[in-house]
């Protein structure tokens, strides 16, 4: 009796390690994420963060291979006065990508969101104003930048155009001539149109799909599609990430999961989940990663995570990330190297 006791406990034991559909993720080595993956895993990143703390510094140069600056390259930073441009954070994180080799993304040339006070009141030519915006940013950082989330944001979930500035003062028109400016100033780039909800909304997939298939019937260079990834424990089913994914390789473009976090919501002033909640993350994390495994290779233009640790998250109590306040890896972050 005292022996089949024992065996049974050792038997439940076992059963904890193994890789199952409730597999457990506790700790692993500390190689870079993208040395387990067959695509780039790139971060979001701030330059005053990269130059002040060295716990995140040293987790982007050593877990990452791309770099997406979280805010330092939109309108209202680099522009902030019409014609008077501010290079510093956006220098500083080009520098960051040449001496590490990392590659770089720019996020993001036209978005209704973000733009500094002068746009909205500007009685100029519009058409001008864009085309010089695009064409200081995109050309500056010819060297280093090979890929621009060129157009962000655009569509209504109905999967019609949103009504924006852009759309006001250039017409429907204003989504090619962005694209059309950005291959001008640097024909090498490859250029995203970047949007959230497209993992789950096919409405809204279809008016993407829709216009960019016109715009490259027509001749205009767009590369491939940002789906954001902004997602949650719970929603959406991880498998119509994958068939969204899909459905943009087959049309014939690049997929980037371009903001990945998964947003615990956590409801109270804790600053760790709980260890159910842990793992419930690192499925969804291992879910993402392997689904986002099993697009063509040629389609496959990386994941990037939306900021280095739950602290440096833009969404307040999520704790959406693979880091920890302390910058302390989460199971989330082994689910990552998870696949086989
Ligand atoms: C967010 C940044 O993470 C925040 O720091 C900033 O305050 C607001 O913008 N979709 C995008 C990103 O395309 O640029 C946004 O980034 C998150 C949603």
């Amino acid at each position: 009796m005292k022996n089949t006791i024992i065996i049974c406990c050792l038997l439940l034991l076992a059963g904890c390690g193994k890789p199952t559909a409730t597999q457990v993720y506790t700790t692993c080595d500390m190689t870079s994420i993208y040395s387990h993956t067959s695509f780039p895993v790139g971060v979001a990143v701030d330059a005053y963060k990269l130059q002040t703390n060295d716990q995140y510094r040293n987790i982007v140069i050593a877990q990452f291979n791309s770099l997406t600056g979280e805010n330092a390259f939109k309108f209202e930073s680099v522009e902030p006065a019409e014609g008077q441009y501010n290079w510093t954070e956006t220098d500083y994180i080009a520098d960051f990508a040449r001496q590490y080799g990392k590659r770089l993304h720019g996020h993001t040339l036209v978005w209704h969101s973000q733009l500094p006070d002068w746009v909205p009141g500007y009685t100029g030519d519009w058409r001008s104003m864009l085309r010089d915006h695009i064409t200081q940013e995109v050309g500056r950082y010819k060297d280093v930048i090979h890929s621009w989330d060129v157009v962000n944001e655009a569509f209504n979930e109905d999967g019609t155009l949103r009504s924006t500035l852009w759309l006001t003062h250039l017409g429907t028109g204003y989504i090619q001539m962005a694209f059309e400016d950005a291959h001008a100033a640097n024909p090498q780039a490859k250029l995203f149109y970047n949007d959230y909800n497209l993992e789950w909304n096919p409405q809204k997939l279809d008016g993407v799909l829709r216009l960019l298939t016109q715009l490259r019937a027509a001749g205009v260079q767009v590369d491939g599609i940002g789906m954001q990834m902004h997602i949650s424990s719970s929603y959406p089913d991880i498998s119509l990430a994958g068939d969204a994914a899909k459905k943009i390789a087959n049309t014939g473009f690049l997929v980037h999961f371009s903001e990945l976090d998964v947003n615990m919501k956590e409801p109270d002033s804790r600053t760790l989940l709980s260890a159910d909640e842990q793992q419930q993350q690192a499925r969804r994390y291992a879910a993402v990663f392997t689904a986002y495994s099993q697009l063509s290779p040629a389609q496959q233009f990386g994941i990037t995570l939306w900021g280095v640790s739950d602290a440096d998250s833009w969404i307040v109590r999520g704790l959406p990330l693979l880091f920890d306040n302390n910058y302390t890896s989460k199971p989330a972050y082994c689910a990552c190297k998870s696949l086989k």
